[in-house]
């Protein structure tokens, strides 16, 4: 290292460490909420008296309970000889079905007397108690946990509906208690869906009943979900309030399906020079739409939201007029690559519409000139979408939410963790000047070619953080002064329940004694018994 660079490293030490003292008062949570008002008293909290709750028969609110019982006191009952105290949760509604733009709307209600959460939905409680538990504070010294800053009032509700992570669990395979873990971050950190990229070029891990052959493209047999996994990870987002999306990438991206249905492949071996990524499907051999057909209707079983991602991302269209029998077809209708791509996500609409499925794309079909059903969500990656907003598509926002890039926007970063603000930096409506109510949310995205179970969660935390606050809190909640001395004391708390997000700055995070018991692996494992109620209970009304 050159000395200039020392001396700057050095200055930029002394930054992060000044930012990191910015005096911020009450309570420290993330993400900001809407709005807290706080006094100055400090409750005790005996764990061993400690009681939380409802009138509501909710299963989904019950095992939340359970959870947060557990999260609010992580070190073990401490030595507090406070009296007993209850949070007693209202929840307006007794419907827990769990899709887009459930409400999550909380109030938090707290003084040295009564203790209350309020919430039009289970939903909204779950994230009540989320902003609860990062209000108790855990003394070493004396053993104590204390709520203070009261008497508090805290209203909240999400800025935007979507809020997520995707995750890619065919560069490299993800366990499924790895999946259930990662939802326990995600609704850490107040996110409600996880867009599980489920295949892709390089494998196919999801078991099928209807063709069991697929999985004959996955990395290994040991590589693979059964549909008991799958249905207990979409099981077990829905007690944590979030999502499971699935995308199965089509058309291109599908090289790891010709390993049961060669056919169903284009032929275009020299477009790739040997990288397999992406491989198209052939629009031209009905049986890749009756494939697509089964398997998506069959999946569509498991998966209960109401969202269905397709991919359609990077489309090689050189790859159809290299293929004879695509151009023969192309040339009998008299079609150019693009029609054909159009003819192929119009065939899409049709398999997902007896689904009841809203699609979700990239946005590349639009970037080519298909006409989308207007219905579509356009995920944006690369492009700017002022265009799609005013074609009147709602859109989800993932430009700029790239977690697998160091530096997401192309400033220079020197300090792989100080990236955080490039997301936190980054609003959903930057470079967008109209039609701003057509943008339901955003996703960051860690794509898996360089990471696996092992290494995901530091580099997806604390980065991710600055995304979940920036879709969440108030468009001008934008300072990363005060952001940041709540987000060193959050990212201890995530790593203390298990969930290996890097510190930002010097400090000391005391870890209890069983965090390693969750590093890898989901807070709760469901009973088959609860997996059954919880999917069959989220039919709508
Ligand atoms: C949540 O509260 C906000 C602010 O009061 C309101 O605009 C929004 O409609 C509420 N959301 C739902 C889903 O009820
Ligand atoms: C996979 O199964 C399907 C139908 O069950 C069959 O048509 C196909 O030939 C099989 N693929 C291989 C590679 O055996
Ligand atoms: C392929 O399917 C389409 C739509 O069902 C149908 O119109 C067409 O005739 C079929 N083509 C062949 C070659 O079977
Ligand atoms: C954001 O705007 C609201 C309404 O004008 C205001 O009450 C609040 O203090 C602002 N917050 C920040 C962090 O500037």
């Amino acid at each position: 290292m050159k000395l200039l660079s020392i001396l700057v490293a050095v200055a930029l030490i002394a930054i992060v460490a000044t930012e990191a003292q910015t005096p911020v008062a009450g309570p420290l949570i993330v993400p900001q909420p809407q709005s807290v008002n706080f006094g100055d008293q400090t409750l005790q909290l005996n764990p061993d008296k400690f009681q939380i709750e409802t009138s509501s028969s909710s299963q989904v609110l019950a095992i939340a309970i359970k959870r947060y019982q557990q999260l609010f006191f992580l070190f073990g009952a401490g030595k507090s000889s406070a009296p007993a105290a209850t949070l007693n949760i209202k929840v307006a509604s007794e419907d827990d079905t769990l899709d887009f733009g459930v409400s999550e709307n909380y109030t938090i209600s707290a003084t040295t007397d009564s203790l209350a959460i309020m919430a039009d939905t289970v939903y909204g409680a779950i994230r009540g108690l989320e902003s609860f538990s990062q209000m108790i504070i855990y003394d070493f010294a004396s053993q104590q946990y204390t709520l203070p800053f009261l008497p508090v009032v805290i209203v909240d509700f999400p800025r935007f509906p979507w809020r997520g992570i995707m995750i890619d669990s065919a560069r490299h395979f993800l366990p499924a208690a790895f999946i259930m873990h990662t939802i326990d971050a995600l609704a850490y950190n107040k996110m409600n869906t996880l867009h599980w990229h489920v295949t892709d070029g390089q494998s196919y891990p999801i078991s099928s009943a209807t063709f069991p052959n697929m999985t004959l493209g996955a990395w290994d047999p040991a590589a693979t979900f059964s549909i008991a996994d799958v249905q207990e990870i979409v099981a077990y987002g829905k007690t944590q309030g979030v999502r499971v999306v699935p995308e199965f990438d089509v058309p291109s991206h599908t090289y790891s399906w010709g390993a049961a249905f060669p056919s169903i492949i284009s032929n275009c071996p020299d477009s790739f020079n040997g990288n397999i990524g992406q491989y198209p499907l052939t629009p031209a051999n009905n049986l890749t739409f009756e494939v697509l057909d089964a398997l998506f209707t069959e999946y569509g079983g498991y998966f209960i939201d109401s969202y269905f991602h397709t991919g359609g991302d990077e489309m090689p269209l050189a790859c159809w007029t290299q293929d004879p029998a695509i151009v023969e077809w192309m040339t009998d209708l008299g079609w150019t690559t693009v029609e054909a791509e159009q003819y192929f996500e119009d065939r899409l609409d049709a398999i997902l519409a007896p689904m009841k499925k809203t699609k979700l794309v990239w946005n590349d079909p639009f970037v080519n000139g298909v006409q989308l059903d207007p219905t579509t969500v356009i995920q944006v990656w690369d492009s700017s979408f002022q265009d799609i907003v005013n074609a009147g598509f709602n859109v989800i926002v993932s430009y700029n939410y790239y977690l697998d890039q160091q530096d997401p926007t192309g400033t220079v970063q020197w300090m792989f963790e100080n990236t955080w603000t490039n997301f936190y930096d980054s609003d959903p409506f930057d470079g967008i000047n109209s039609n701003l109510d057509k943008i339901l949310g955003g996703e960051a995205c860690m794509w898996g070619e360089q990471v696996d179970q092992l290494s995901i969660d530091v580099r997806v935390w604390p980065r991710a953080i600055g995304v979940s606050e920036r879709l969440w809190s108030a468009q001008n909640q934008t300072d990363v002064n005060n952001a940041l001395t709540r987000i060193s004391p959050f990212t201890c708390r995530l790593s203390q329940r298990g969930i290996a997000s890097g510190p930002l700055s010097a400090d000391f995070c005391m870890l209890p004694d069983d965090f390693e018991s969750y590093l890898r692996g989901p807070r709760d494992r469901l009973t088959p018994d609860q997996i059954k109620s919880l999917l069959v209970n989220n039919k709508k009304q």
